[in-house]
């Protein structure tokens, strides 16, 4: 029982020794510049969007957003992707306009306006970016 207890406490160790090692080699943006000195700018890392655009992955899927949002703003007051997506704005300005099912309320049938829990888009909408992702995982879209 003691040996079995010794090997698993040297193991712990073992294990807690790699994790600290590992987390010395993880460096800040600013590097190793104390906080109470200026660090150099570092790089700012230019986000590519993707080339000839990405098609959902399933049927129901929130599309992703094909062009730059840097611009837009959605705050209680606003939201600019109204300017482009709305019902009475769409056809001018040539883009999709926002889901039909995004003016249903199952708990009110008569709404006629936006349903509030689809204001903040990008709760479901993300832009489309070329990054690797930072999980490997297997994830096979369904060719829609
Ligand atoms: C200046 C006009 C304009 C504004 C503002 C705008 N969009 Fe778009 N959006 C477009 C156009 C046009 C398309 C069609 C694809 C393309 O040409 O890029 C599009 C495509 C999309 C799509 C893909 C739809 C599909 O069926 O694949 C999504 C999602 C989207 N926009 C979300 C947003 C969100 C969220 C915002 C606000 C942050 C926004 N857009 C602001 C013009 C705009
Ligand atoms: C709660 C999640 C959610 C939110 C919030 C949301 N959407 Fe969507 N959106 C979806 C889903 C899911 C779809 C695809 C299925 C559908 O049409 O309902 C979609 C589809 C769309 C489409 C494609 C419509 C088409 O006919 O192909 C556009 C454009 C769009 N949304 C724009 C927006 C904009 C702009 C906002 C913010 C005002 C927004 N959405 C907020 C989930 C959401």
């Amino acid at each position: 029982m003691r040996k079995i207890l010794a090997v698993g406490i040297t193991a712990a160790m073992f294990a807690a020794g790699t994790v600290i090692a590992g987390a010395a080699e993880i460096k800040s943006l600013r590097g190793d510049v104390p906080l109470n000195a200026e660090a150099k700018l570092f790089k700012k890392k230019k986000v590519e969007t993707v080339t000839g655009g990405r098609k959902r992955a399933w049927k129901l899927q929130p599309p992703t957003i094909p062009h730059k949002i840097n611009k837009e703003r959605i705050t209680l007051d606003e939201n600019s992707c109204f300017r482009c997506h709305a019902h009475d704005t769409y056809k001018a300005e040539n883009a999709p306009m926002i889901s039909k099912s995004h003016y249903k309320d199952p708990n009110n049938p008569d709404e006629k306006n936006l349903v509030m829990r689809r204001y903040f888009c990008y709760q479901c909408h993300v832009p489309q970016v070329d990054a690797p992702p930072l999980v490997e995982n297997t994830f096979k879209s369904a060719g829609n």
